[in-house]
């Protein structure tokens, strides 16, 4: 696939919306993560709080990923793509305490490590951060729905607007973050009908995870579209390999060849001159004399 020059211009995913050309996001945490995005034609490359989860261990919660880890992980990500839009995920605790705060770590995202435009979680006090940010320049995605940062406040990993006074709460705070001037909204775990509903409702384009196939475009974490993250996964992950079965394998087999003495063979290993080796036996042999 030939990957068109220069960076994807932020106002084309509207256009997408418009044309009604779906838009493909993915996250990546690191430099061959964005590298495999890009060239697979990725649009747009989120470094995902999730990282706390799939590349740093912790169980079950994004909460834990501090600024200085997430403007590392956005860095690596900026350096290699250069199509895609690389968006840089607030984490729990940058954007939550005031509006000036929330803008100062917006700053950070693009200033040090190159994001095109960062995203945060909510609707409500999460607005006027996304206008403060927004006035500064800073192009800003919205994300409703379940909102990972607030897992506990929702009871946990669950589907949201399910009824319909939470699917018009959710459809009204999509609007708001439009008005506010986010460029999309990710719509996590939603139930289908109230997603096509909002992505109707809205001029900005819909990204959704586990919100049906109305949405103007779908984000899928890395680690979960690739079949490298074990254990439980939502109903919404479509595998489409399974790395870590590949990875073990590879793992156990080198294992195996190290112990048994048969990596490396002759074709990894280097040769010198055969005189070279003469004389350097013997000298070997004098200095051991
Ligand atoms: O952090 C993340 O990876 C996300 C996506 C699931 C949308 O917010």
């Amino acid at each position: 696939m030939s990957i068109p020059a220069g960076k994807l211009a932020l106002p084309e995913l509207a256009e997408m919306k418009r044309r009604g050309e779906k838009i493909v996001m993915v996250t990546a945490y690191d430099a061959p993560g964005a590298r495999f995005a890009e060239d697979a034609g990725v649009d747009v490359i989120l470094v995902g709080d999730t990282a706390a989860m799939v590349v740093l261990g912790h169980e079950g919660t994004t909460v834990p990923v501090t600024m200085e880890e997430m403007l590392f992980l956005t860095r690596t990500v900026a350096r290699a793509a250069r199509h895609p839009i690389v968006i840089g995920d607030m984490p729990f605790g940058s954007f939550q305490v005031s509006d000036e705060k929330a803008l100062e770590n917006a700053v950070r995202f693009v200033k040090e490590a190159g994001a095109d435009a960062v995203k945060l979680e909510g609707a409500g006090p999460s607005l006027s951060r996304v206008r403060s940010i927004v006035e500064a320049g800073i192009p800003v995605m919205g994300h409703v729905g379940l909102t990972p940062q607030s897992a506990t406040m929702l009871g946990g990993f669950k589907t949201q607007g399910k009824t319909a006074e939470a699917a018009r709460t959710l459809v009204s705070d999509a609007l708001a973050l439009e008005g506010a001037g986010a460029f999309a909204v990710v719509l996590e775990a939603v139930p289908a009908p109230v997603a096509a509903e909002v992505t109707r409702r809205l001029t900005v384009p819909t990204i959704g995870i586990g919100a049906g196939r109305d949405c103007d475009g779908q984000v899928l974490v890395y680690h979960d579209l690739l079949g490298l993250t074990e254990g439980h996964l939502p109903r919404f992950v479509k595998r489409y390999a399974n790395l870590s079965r590949e990875i073990r394998d590879a793992l156990e087999h080198y294992a195996e060849e190290v112990r048994a003495g048969t990596f490396p063979e002759d074709e990894h290993t280097y040769e010198m001159p055969d005189e070279e080796l003469e004389r350097f036996s013997g000298r070997v042999a004098k200095s051991s004399r």
